[in-house]
């Protein structure tokens, strides 16, 4: 990727975000820890306050005044997504409560239509555990089972043995798009059109790639792409599976409950069209408005500027923390998003995280839930700062003055 030089505005940027303001020892907060959620704008805020202090009314069920204006933004939001990923087709766009949710329906449902015993599901061994323990399970359930696709030291997925790992018994693929440990960009085109060629389709996990990369789901031609709100500025407990029309329409329901019938008597029940067919139950529909102001917002600045940005700042904390003997980072691939994983020495990462808490910084710590990758590697976890575009070079300079002196102290 090459770097633009920032035109955005920085500081109305951080401006707009009401908790980095905010002192909990000493000094404003640092944030690094985007990987695992994201902060939220003033605008989501505010579309919280405003939708429960003077709109709120369950959706697509009523037709008095509130409900109406409640449907219909939840509606809007389904056609903002839509465009934001450029999906075909609104009704392509399904709400969870997020990219783990997101994954099992397609785990449960997928599985239970097109897996049979003794298929295989291709996992790749740079998962977060949502992309591994849904497979498994259906993989139980079924008599399936599933294969390991193996990454190199860099961190990247061996593409040398894509083609030998599918077969006639290949069923799905599941990838992430970036790595939420180690920050890999995964050329999930490529690996979809590789999959294609021989008729087996691919989700791809984006909960990591939605805020960072221009996600056009059409070009990537993927099966299934799925991500979170609270990692792309939105709420906690919204979420969204995109979908190609041919596999839903073929998928039974995940979950029963109202809103995703058309009939329902003790003799039959017939289920209601996409994508309500997925959307058993009340909806979270305030979360998902609020989602769509995120998305908007966004937008407005434009995610090529976003993605420029953040790798500006990657490659300056690299560039930084490669200077602190002792320092090993994970995760070498060319191509990344704006996270670093580190280990210092035998230090214990929690141990580093705990003290770069006192300096008001905020990393994680531990395996990430991608056990499995940090097996690869023979750790049992790294310290994890992951970037927004909120963030700047001074906040990294910051950080690397004090892991200095964290490190110094644990010498
Ligand atoms: N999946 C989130 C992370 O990587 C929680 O931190």
């Amino acid at each position: 990727m090459t770097t633009k030089p920032c035109t955005f505005d920085i500081e109305q940027i951080r401006a707009d975000f009401p908790i980095l303001k905010t002192v909990k020892y000493k000094r404003p907060l640092v944030y690094f820890d985007n990987g695992a959620t994201t902060q939220k704008p003033q605008i989501v805020i505010d579309t919280l306050m405003e939708y429960y202090s003077t709109k709120n009314s369950n959706i697509h069920r009523a037709v008095h005044y509130m409900s109406q204006v409640c449907t219909h933004s939840y509606e809007s939001v389904r056609k903002t997504v839509k465009q934001f990923i450029n999906a075909a087709y609104e009704h392509e766009i399904v709400f969870t409560s997020g990219t783990t949710e997101s994954i099992n329906l397609v785990a449960n449902s997928f599985g239970s239509r097109f897996v049979v015993e003794g298929d295989e599901i291709l996992v790749s061994q740079l998962e977060h555990h949502s992309n591994i323990v849904p497979w498994q399970l259906m993989a139980e359930r079924q008599n399936a089972k599933v294969v390991m696709w193996p990454m190199n030291d860099k961190g990247e997925l061996r593409m040398d043995l894509l083609d030998g790992l599918l077969n006639e018994k290949t069923k799905l693929v599941c990838l992430n798009h970036v790595s939420n440990a180690l920050g890999t960009i995964n050329p999930v085109e490529e690996v979809i059109r590789i999959a294609h060629q021989k008729n087996i389709p691919v989700l791809v996990d984006g909960a990591q790639a939605i805020q960072h990369l221009k996600v056009d789901v059409q070009a990537l031609d993927a099966d299934f792409y799925a991500f979170s709100g609270h990692k792309i500025y939105g709420p906690t407990g919204i979420g969204v599976l995109y979908g190609k029309s041919k596999w839903l329409e073929a998928m039974p329901p995940y979950k029963g409950g109202g809103d995703m019938v058309k009939k329902v008597s003790f003799e039959k029940t017939t289920y209601a069209d996409l994508p309500l067919k997925f959307e058993a139950g009340t909806a979270n529909y305030i979360d998902a408005i609020a989602l769509g102001e995120a998305i908007n917002y966004i937008d407005k600045i434009g995610l090529e500027q976003i993605a420029s940005y953040e790798h500006e700042l990657l490659l300056y904390a690299e560039k930084q923390l490669k200077t602190i003997d002792g320092v090993r980072i994970f995760g070498t691939s060319d191509h990344k998003a704006a996270t670093v994983s580190f280990t210092y020495k035998n230090t214990h990462p929690s141990d580093l995280g705990e003290m770069l808490d006192k300096f008001d910084i905020a990393v994680r710590t531990g395996s990430h839930c991608a056990q499995p990758l940090m097996a690869y590697f023979g750790i049992g976890g790294t310290v994890r700062m992951s970037m927004s575009f909120y963030n700047t070079k001074e906040e990294i300079d910051y950080f690397v003055a004090s892991l200095k002196k964290v490190c110094s102290m644990l010498d």
